[in-house]
């Protein structure tokens, strides 16, 4: 007997015996010519090796089936289907890996629903990555499903130039409009895609490509998704080069999803509950998402995501916002008509611009459309000029901030505008649901009555509506995705949609990148000064998460954007108490910004010489303290050595609880620990704080920072600028310095009580500890020594003052 011959009599006779007794249910191999028949949906399926991913008939209804791989815990983490839109007959049909070599889907007529795309295959097998794939008996894989990815994308599975992820649908699960490939500028993107138009939402088209941190027209055109959660794509921008998921991390179970609301999610599978979490969104704002509201539809945040039809149109297909809206009124293209346009602020119909006409008024802009019987609507830039007519309204959305864009839809005159309702609702708000894909397969596929019904009563007209939108929501927006997400949180208690939130959180507050816009919103377009330092104008803002932050504009940053990015993220990684947190950054064409902490008290100059409340003695030293310990960080435990150069009482900024906090350090250049550095800038340093050496030439090494100490420390004893102590003689100021810390050292030996009474601040009434007093004097003339070699390290300092401490409370 041959050998093979023996192979087909065992192969024969496992797939005889095998289905109907022991139901297969754990093997991850179909032979030639076996079967899995719909009929045995729960008993035989594949299985991988190590029972993560099943693969059989997976119900979509009642009586139709595909041919799927699912997550054997949750049945409706479906990653990917032979015949998703056409499903097959709940008896008769079968996935069939025919004695020819083929795998074949059949209905219950017979007919092919679905075919591999090879031939000569001898087994199939479900693999532990979620891969089916096809092998041949030299054990070669001759066709794989990770080649043709349907709405997911699992870790180790590629996305190249051939493959996309196309989005289901909710109701029928059949493809939907979105896809996620690579563009024809090879940009990994979001894209509507239908018979008529094809536009790009993520990245956001507004912005340049560099804006977006891509690169165009590279032809490697591969993406890919790893064990630990990093998203990895040939055309991400060297300095941000992979995505991270929020868990980060190797051992957990993860699936990228497009979902059928047009945005790409990346899921993990907690283990203990068994239940997915969103561990990464590529688009924050689901207005974005072209084609959401449909034709004519505006997207806007009511928080949730909520789509309205503007003046003169209606819903047309209640119900279900993939139509959008139709007119209420005919334009006839021939007659005379008397046509108006109504303008609409902060709103936008995204792309089927007719033209552009650039630096031209309002009204020609008007006209233009007014004569062209196809165009419906212009959009029009006051701030320069230019002009978009439109040939369809689509991708309609309002936006949050006010914006120089404004659209102007065609209305004939006749049309009373002031009377007519705007029909409105929640995006998602459509048909009845059939409950048929539970309750992971997108977050909005939950039902939830209270929180998709807006009150009946609300039927604003329209122009109450839009100013609302312009207006109001400017604050409500402003938060929209923590609002939207904590809505649905509370109100759906899924806790997919919690993590969301979390993964949100996470990405924002941890140290990263802003956009222009962003900070630009946050600060209400830079309207809150806080004051000049020496690095630039700082504003006062809030971020989207309600978080109040100091925006700074730095000047005369001369390094270009990678040197500069590289900079921060060596700043990035400090982090002390007593040194003001960064947040992050922004870094666009010629803009250079820092994201800081905001402190509540302001600055110490300003609470020390200029405000009315005078600070007590213990607040002054518990200042004195925590200074010198974010220096002594600065100088000895931060993996840079980092020298602050400019330190005074303008950058020592207070918190809520008088909490000092350095501001404005790891802008002079970084110096190595080796020693000293000619580079430092010296143009730094400001009169009063500079130590001698500064002006003398010699090197500069963190010494400096311990004589500006010694200043802002007599500073705070005394409430009194030093400059203003030494002032009105003739001479140079630090000559003055000089002599004035000759003075104080020569007192002090003398051990003469009274001088030291005279010389704290008499604002304190008296209300001092004398030996504290004495000790800060002491330290600071030390810090103040003109020998730099004698002068204390930070390290020392706040020991000595520890010390000093301690012996107080004793
Ligand atoms: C299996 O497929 C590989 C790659 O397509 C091919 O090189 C090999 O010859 C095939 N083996 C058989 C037995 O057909
Ligand atoms: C495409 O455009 C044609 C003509 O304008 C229109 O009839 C059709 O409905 C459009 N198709 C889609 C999918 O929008
Ligand atoms: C294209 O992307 C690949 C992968 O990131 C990279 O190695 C290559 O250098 C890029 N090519 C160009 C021209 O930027
Ligand atoms: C997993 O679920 C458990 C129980 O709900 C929860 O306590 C835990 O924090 C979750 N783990 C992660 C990483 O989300
Ligand atoms: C258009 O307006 C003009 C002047 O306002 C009026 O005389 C004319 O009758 C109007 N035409 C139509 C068709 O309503
Ligand atoms: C007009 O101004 C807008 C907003 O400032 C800007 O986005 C657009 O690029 C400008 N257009 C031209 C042609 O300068
Ligand atoms: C909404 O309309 C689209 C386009 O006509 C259709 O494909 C889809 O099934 C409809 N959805 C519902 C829920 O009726």
């Amino acid at each position: 007997m041959s050998a093979q011959l023996l192979a087909l009599l065992l192969s024969s006779t496992l797939m005889l015996s095998s289905p109907p007794l022991i139901g297969a249910a754990a093997r991850d191999t179909l032979r030639r010519k076996s079967s899995i028949a719909v009929e045995d949906h729960d008993t035989h399926t594949l299985r991988s090796p190590d029972r993560t991913f099943s693969c059989g008939f997976h119900r979509v209804y009642k009586d139709a089936f595909t041919f799927s791989v699912w997550y054997t815990d949750d049945e409706a983490a479906v990653v990917w289907s032979a015949n998703r839109g056409t499903p097959v007959h709940a008896w008769g049909a079968a996935a069939t890996l025919r004695k020819d070599g083929a795998m074949v889907l059949t209905d219950y007529d017979g007919t092919v629903v679905w075919q591999a795309d090879a031939k000569s295959a001898e087994y199939a097998q479900l693999l532990d990555t979620g891969n089916l794939v096809l092998k041949n008996s030299s054990g070669d894989v001759v066709w794989q499903s990770f080649d043709s990815p349907t709405d997911t994308f699992l870790p180790t599975q590629r996305i190249t130039d051939a493959s996309k992820l196309v989005s289901t649908t909710d109701q029928l699960h059949v493809p939907g409009h979105y896809t996620f490939r690579f563009s024809d500028q090879s940009m990994l993107s979001l894209i509507y895609d239908n018979a008529n138009m094809t536009s790009v939402y993520w990245p956001d088209p507004d912005f340049m490509y560099y804006e977006n941190n891509r690169n165009l027209y590279n032809s490697t055109r591969i993406a890919s998704l790893d064990d630990s959660g990093e998203i990895f794509s040939s055309d991400f921008a060297k300095s941000s080069r992979v995505r991270y998921a929020s868990d980060t991390g190797a051992g957990i179970k993860r699936r990228l999803k497009l979902d059928n609301d047009g945005n790409v999610r990346l899921y993990s599978l907690n283990n203990s509950d068994k239940k997915w979490t969103v561990s990464w969104i590529a688009e924050f704002q689901p207005c974005m998402t072209h084609g959401l509201c449909g034709p004519y539809g505006i997207c806007h945040y009511s928080p949730a995501p909520t789509c309205s039809c503007p003046p003169g149109y209606k819903m047309r297909n209640p119900g279900n916002w993939t139509q959008g809206c139709m007119p209420i009124f005919d334009i006839s293209c021939q007659g005379e008509q008397n046509l108006t346009f109504l303008e609409l602020r902060n709103t936008d119909y995204w792309g089927s611009d007719q033209q552009r006409i650039e630096k031209v008024s309002r009204e020609i802009c008007q006209n233009v459309c007014r004569d062209d019987c196809t165009c419906k609507g212009f959009q029009y830039q006051e701030g320069n000029g230019t002009c978009y007519p439109k040939s369809l309204l689509f991708n309609g959305r309002s936006f949050p901030t006010p914006t120089v864009r404004t659209m102007y839809i065609k209305l004939p005159s006749s049309l009373d505008t002031s009377k007519l309702q705007i029909p409105q609702s929640n995006v998602l708000d459509s048909a009845p649901r059939k409950p048929v894909c539970g309750p992971i397969s997108t977050i909005f596929t939950e039902q939830n009555p209270s929180y998709l019904h807006k009150p009946s009563q609300e039927e604003p007209k329209w122009f109450y509506f839009y100013g609302f939108i312009g207006a109001f929501f400017i604050i409500e927006v402003f938060f929209f995705t923590f609002a939207w997400f904590f809505v649905l949180r509370r109100e759906l208690k899924s806790s997919q949609v919690w993590a969301a939130e979390e993964g949100y959180k996470m990405m924002t507050n941890h140290f990263r990148m802003y956009s222009y816009r962003e900070l630009a919103k946050a600060t209400e377009k830079f309207a809150h000064e806080l004051g000049w330092g020496g690095t630039g104008v700082a504003y006062k803002g809030i971020l989207d998460d309600d978080r109040l932050v100091v925006v700074k504009k730095l000047g005369n940053i001369r390094h270009s954007r990678e040197e500069f990015n590289d900079e921060l993220h060596v700043i990035a990684r400090i982090n002390h108490m007593n040194l003001v947190r960064i947040y992050g950054f922004c870094s666009e064409r010629s803009h250079r910004m820092l994201v800081l902490e905001y402190a509540e008290k302001g600055s110490l100059a300003h609470i020390l010489f200029k405000s009315k409340i005078s600070l007590e003695w213990n607040q002054r030293f518990n200042i004195a303290l925590g200074v010198a310990k974010g220096l002594a960080y600065l100088h000895h435990e931060c993996l840079e050595w980092i020298i602050h150069c400019n330190l005074k009482p303008e950058n020592i900024l207070l918190d809520q609880d008088l909490e000092p906090k350095i501001t404005d350090f790891g802008l002079a250049k970084l110096v190595n620990r080796s020693g000293d550095n000619q580079n430092v800038t010296r143009a730094r340093g400001t009169i009063g704080y500079i130590a001698p050496e500064w002006i003398s030439g010699l090197p500069i090494t963190a010494k400096v920072d311990v004589y500006s100490y010694g200043v802002v420390l007599l500073e705070l004893v005394s409430g009194t600028r030093v400059f203003d102590l030494v002032k009105g003689e003739d001479e140079k100021v630090h000559v003055m310095l000089k002599k004035f810390i000759k003075m104080l050292s020569y007192r002090l030996d003398r051990e003469e009580p009274f001088w030291i009474a005279e010389f704290v601040d008499f604002r304190l009434g008296g209300e001092f500890d004398y030996s504290q007093a004495k000790a800060l004097i002491k330290l600071s003339v030390s810090c103040l020594e003109e020998e730099r070699k004698k002068r204390p390290t930070m390290e020392s300092v706040v020991e000595s003052l520890l010390s000093v401490d301690l012996a107080i409370d004793q």
